[in-house]
């Protein structure tokens, strides 16, 4: 496949569907073989076989835990070559005001959010390093950038996200690997769907842009962050927002 992204394996977490399925459509696009990498086994493979192009696959895989994170980017080594592009997309909520939060619903989200993606950074970055190459995307939130109340969990592990983005683009610039971070907006997904119409017209009229995003708003940016466009590029949050947290 011709393409900016030729001859690269992109590996996206949470990709069967949202943001991280739009994601891994503009990398495809692009030329990458992409790894669709999910708890939702049947829908990572599902999504995999609707990408444009050949060599793409789905995989099972909880990012929350260290072992299946090693196993499965061993496995996409193996199947599809060296994981380059590692975009850290797969994100759970679980909202609550903080005082009735319960010990689970911080774990969860944190062991999701956060662990996850170090957790798949760890296990991706050797091979990045053996080629001197490579592009890391964590998708964070503005929640990560201004807080809001009844989302403590999900604020603090989006926040660490931003803190793991910078600091592992400072340990790996020497090897050719940079590491950025996208702050979304609302974006309409299943993860938003669920809010009244109220609640959307609401958050509407506090976007200046005054419309929620479209996952493929996002999707273009980690398109520029992951391709060579942005070679010179390293340790940024860029917030895809309609404006909401300038
Ligand atoms: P979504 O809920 O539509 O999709 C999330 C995907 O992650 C699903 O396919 C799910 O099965 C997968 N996933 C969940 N737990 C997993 C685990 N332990 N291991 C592997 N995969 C797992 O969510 P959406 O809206 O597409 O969000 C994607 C990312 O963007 C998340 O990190 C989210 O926090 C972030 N984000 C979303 C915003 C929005 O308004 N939709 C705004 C800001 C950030």
């Amino acid at each position: 496949m011709s393409g900016a992204l030729a001859g690269q394996t992109a590996l996206v977490t949470g990709g069967s569907r949202g943001i991280g399925f739009a994601i891994s459509q503009v990398l495809a696009q692009d030329g990458a073989r992409v790894a669709i990498v999910d708890i939702d086994e049947k829908g990572a493979v599902t999504a995999a076989a609707r990408l444009e192009g050949d060599g793409h696959a789905g995989y099972f895989c909880d990012v929350g835990d260290p072992g299946q994170c090693r196993a499965t980017v061993a496995a996409v080594t193996r199947a599809q070559g060296i994981v380059t592009i590692l975009v850290n997309n797969a994100g759970i909520t679980r909202d609550s005001l903080l005082v009735r939060m319960k010990d689970e619903d911080w774990d969860a989200v944190i062991r999701v959010n956060l662990t996850g993606a170090f957790n798949m950074t760890r296990a991706a970055c050797r091979g990045m390093m053996k080629r001197r190459s490579g592009s890391i995307v964590n998708i964070s939130s503005v929640i990560g950038l201004m807080g809001n109340a009844g989302q403590t969990n999900y604020g603090a592990s989006k926040a660490g996200l931003v803190g793991l983005t910078k600091s592992v683009a400072r340990e790996f610039a020497k090897r050719g690997v940079r590491c950025n971070a996208i702050a979304p907006g609302y974006i309409a997904t299943d993860m938003t769907a669920g809010l009244d119409e109220r609640t959307t017209g609401e958050l509407g009229s506090r976007i200046p842009m005054g419309r929620l995003g479209e996952p493929s708003d996002v999707a273009d940016v980690a398109r520029f962050l992951a391709g060579p466009e942005a070679r010179y590029v390293t340790g940024q949050v860029l917030a895809v927002d309609g404006g909401m947290a300038m």
